[in-house]
């Protein structure tokens, strides 16, 4: 897994050294397929469930699941949150991250930033010895605190051989519940963040999750797992957390 992790952070790499003005987001598809095949990987987004990409590219206020499109040129000053899952010899990885688009407004910036903060207070009790509801709770209070909203109706969860497994791992929750945590498991976290009302809908296409109110909204996700002295490794951070992040 986390090979795979190393994978997937290179093509993350690659797909932000790609976006600008101008730039599809069929383009940044292909840039992460083609990295990803190159390394021995397989884009494992594409097929699943039917998913026509091997990434999900989601401008502004579509949070997530938004399908990659020769038609969705990026402008300046909008964000993309871009996610994508390699499966590498039998294993999955999952990562996600918003990028701006050349330059744009400092709350946009503010609400990218906040979406990594709120990761790394729940990646502070994804430890032996806390439970998932622990994570949750840091997260929806990292993220309420800015005066942001926590998107409910979607969640971490387990990864493993598989892209989604047990258990999952809201980004909203009490303190003391939820299942224990221990060595050995692996969580995709993923604070999905708006700067509005926290609610959401599908689109036409029956994929994309945008706002309701079409307030901003950013993701930042990595596969996290539990080791044997019972600290958390992040896979898709070859650098760790407080290293180069793509
Ligand atoms: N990578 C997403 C997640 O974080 C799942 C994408 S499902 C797809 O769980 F079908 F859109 F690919
Ligand atoms: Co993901
Ligand atoms: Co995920």
């Amino acid at each position: 897994m986390r090979r795979a992790g190393a994978v997937l952070f290179a093509a993350m790499q690659a797909v932000k050294a790609a976006v600008r003005p101008g730039v599809t987001t069929a383009q940044l598809d292909r840039i992460a397929e083609s990295v990803i095949r190159s390394r021995g990987g397989v884009p494992s987004e594409k097929g699943y469930e039917g998913f026509p990409g091997s990434i999900c590219a989601s401008p502004d206020d579509m949070v997530v699941h938004g399908i990659p499109s020769d038609k969705v040129v990026l402008r300046e000053g909008q964000i993309i949150s871009i996610d994508c899952t390699v499966l590498l010899d039998g294993y999955q990885a999952d990562m996600a991250r918003t990028f701006p688009v050349g330059k744009i407004a400092p709350e946009a910036q503010a609400l990218i930033d906040a979406a990594k903060e709120s990761f790394g207070k729940g990646l502070a009790f994804a430890r032996k010895g806390y439970r998932i509801g622990d994570i949750s709770h840091a997260i929806q209070s990292c993220v309420e605190g800015h005066g942001y909203g926590v998107v409910r109706s979607l969640c971490g969860h387990g990864i493993g051989r598989e892209m989604h497994e047990d258990p999952e791992v809201p980004n909203f929750g009490k303190p003391g519940h939820g299942l224990r945590i221990r060595e050995g498991l692996c969580i995709a976290v993923e604070p999905m963040i708006t700067a509005g009302d926290y609610h959401v809908y599908i689109a036409q296409d029956n994929w994309a999750f945008l706002t309701r109110d079409h307030s901003l909204s950013a993701h930042y996700e990595n596969t996290v797992a539990i080791l044997a002295d019972g600290s958390p490794s992040i896979l898709t951070m070859p650098n760790g957390f407080d290293g180069e992040d793509v």
